[in-house]
């Protein structure tokens, strides 16, 4: 029963788990006062990183939205159930295999000019290096930046995506005739000459020479050419739920990502700049503050491309209510992308730093020196004897006190694979033990493990209204203009859309199982305690679903 109460103690804690201490759960609470809730979290290859701190925190975390990388869908497959149980809406946004996954279209968040050209810039310094933005490169941005305020603010509905974009371009033909002007050049002369989409096509890509135009669009076809394919056009086509949801009602969303392609890294990096962007904008709606708080997970973090301002929101997530947790094998790795001074600045906006080893030199040595350095008292070895005034006489040791490394680098390469070190700013460094999920609360991802493939979507009752809206606007458009779209691009699944928003019903979350937390667990700064670590599975799981369970204990 001593177990127990420990083992349901911890359950009901809520933070972030860092891992154990003299048999204890350390975790950073929600309410804590260090300057950030921001972890780094750096270890090589095999080190635990997903298993004892990734997958036990998602299990364990019953408050915040959250959002969770998830390289090949284990994470997804272990904790989805025990996660939709506790009261969350689930998601996934699959990037690895777009058949089981939401629905997710980067254009549904163009809301001012401004937003169309990060997402051309996105698109387009992924496919062609960024560091040459010769005239291809900066044609090309302009072209598809026209393009996608074209399809904004021209296009019906369900034609404003990449594949819109496409269609457009294979209707209308970019190469010249006699009088100098091609079919595309018509579509954009078409609007009013301060029509955003026809100043940027204008002032960009229509000013440049003549005979270049056409590798102009070759060179553009080939950065958005993967978008061709049915199962992309299909995941791009729409959104199934809005980002800026996840800041507003508890949602987990799983963003499961290919391991070793990079092909969707633009749009995976346009995902998460877009999902930040939005959180942003439902926290200046509400008082700089998120309704819902939300958790990141950033496992494989260089895996998501790299965000300019990385370190900018670091910096300011706290104030919305976000926590954001940057994981990967070493710290090079974030310096190859970031640059050695904005590498410093995204470590110094992670309130808690935590090496789980297994890691090169220089994240070895990086840790050696935030560690810090002990005083030593070293034997010195030689013995003087003194005489007194009154014939006594004495011996006396001598010592010195040097400083050395609390830890060497050397040693943290060396180190036990079960332990890490946790660097707390301001505090002393802590060595602990790694919560492995399947040591602190076995089997219960076993028993719970659903399989990615059997994913199924459902549309969001917010944009299953937006999309009836935007709908209503666009005929009512057409009837005022007395005209039929001047786009012939043809139109797929308008029917078969609609039925699908008429027919599919939101499944209500499973309320038995909801999870009420209680207030009152009273957490010193950082620490919450198990009595003993020897936990009985069904106790877990007893304890991970509710409360209001807990009473058919005994
Ligand atoms: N249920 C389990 N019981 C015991 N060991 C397990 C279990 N599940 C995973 N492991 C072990 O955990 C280790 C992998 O840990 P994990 O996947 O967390 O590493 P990682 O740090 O995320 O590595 P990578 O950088 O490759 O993603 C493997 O050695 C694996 O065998
Ligand atoms: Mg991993």
């Amino acid at each position: 029963m001593k177990a127990n109460k420990g083992v349901n103690k911890f359950l009901e804690s809520s933070g972030i788990i860092l891992g154990i201490k003299d048999g204890k759960v350390l975790i950073q609470p929600n309410n804590s006062k260090l300057p950030n809730r921001n972890h780094f979290v750096v270890g090589g290859p095999g080190s635990f990183k997903t298993q004892s701190y990734i997958i036990t925190n998602v299990l364990h975390e019953k408050k915040c939205s959250i959002v969770v990388t998830d390289p090949k869908g284990e994470v997804y497959e272990m904790t989805a159930e025990i996660k939709r149980k506790q009261g969350y809406e689930v998601h996934v946004i699959n990037f690895d295999d777009m058949r089981y996954s939401d629905k997710y279209n980067c254009f549904d968040y163009v809301k001012k000019d401004r937003d169309a050209t990060t997402v051309a810039n996105t698109l387009v310094a992924a496919k062609n290096n960024p560091k040459n933005k010769d005239i291809w490169y900066n044609a090309q941005l302009s072209l598809l930046k026209a393009l996608i305020l074209y399809s904004i603010y021209e296009m019906k509905p369900e034609n404003r995506n990449v594949t819109g974009v496409l269609n457009f371009l294979q209707e209308f033909d970019p190469e010249a005739d006699e009088t100098g002007i091609s079919e595309l050049d018509e579509q954009f002369m078409k609007l009013e000459k301060t029509h955003p989409a026809r100043r940027a096509y204008e002032l960009g890509f229509k000013k440049s020479v003549e005979k270049t135009r056409s590798s102009i669009i070759i060179s553009l076809l080939t950065t958005i050419g993967d978008y061709v394919d049915d199962e992309v056009a299909k995941f791009t086509e729409s959104s199934d739920f809005d980002l800026g949801e996840i800041g507003i009602r508890k949602i987990a969303l799983y963003v499961i990502i290919p391991v070793m392609d990079s092909t969707w890294e633009g749009l995976i990096n346009l995902f998460f700049n877009q999902t930040f962007q939005e959180l942003y904008a439902v926290g200046a709606k509400n008082n700089t503050k998120l309704p819902q708080p939300v958790i990141f997970y950033l496992d494989e973090f260089p895996n998501l491309g790299r965000f300019d301002d990385y370190e900018k929101f670091l910096a300011t997530c706290r104030g919305y209510g976000i926590a954001c947790c940057t994981v990967l094998q070493n710290i090079t790795q974030l310096q190859d992308k970031y640059g050695k001074e904005q590498a410093e600045s995204i470590l110094g906006n992670c309130g808690v730093k935590l090496c789980l080893g297994n890691v090169n030199d220089t994240t070895a040595e990086y840790f050696s020196r935030l560690a810090g350095k002990s005083t030593v008292k070293v034997d010195t070895g030689s013995n003087s004897l003194s005489s007194g005034e009154k014939g006594s006489s004495s011996a006396s040791k001598s010592y010195s006190y040097t400083a050395r490394n609390l830890i060497n680098a050397d040693e943290i390469l060396t180190m036990n694979p079960n332990d890490s070190i946790c660097i707390i700013t301001g505090k002393h460094p802590i060595r602990l033990k790694k919560t492995k999920q399947f040591e602190l609360f076995p089997s219960i991802t076993k028993d719970y493990r659903v399989s990615q493939k059997d994913y199924k979507t459902v549309i969001s009752e917010k944009k299953q209204e937006e999309f009836k809206e935007l709908k209503k606007t666009d005929e009512s458009i057409q009837e005022i203009k007395g005209l039929k779209p001047d786009i012939a691009v043809e139109v797929k699944e308008i029917e078969e859309t609609q039925e699908t928003f008429e027919t599919e019903e939101m499944e209500e979350p499973d309320l038995i199982f909801e999870t009420e937390e209680t207030e009152e667990t009273e957490e010193t700064e950082e620490t919450e305690e198990t009595e003993e670590n020897e936990n009985n599975s069904d106790d877990v799981v007893k304890g991970f679903f509710s409360q209001k369970n807990n009473s058919h204990e005994e």
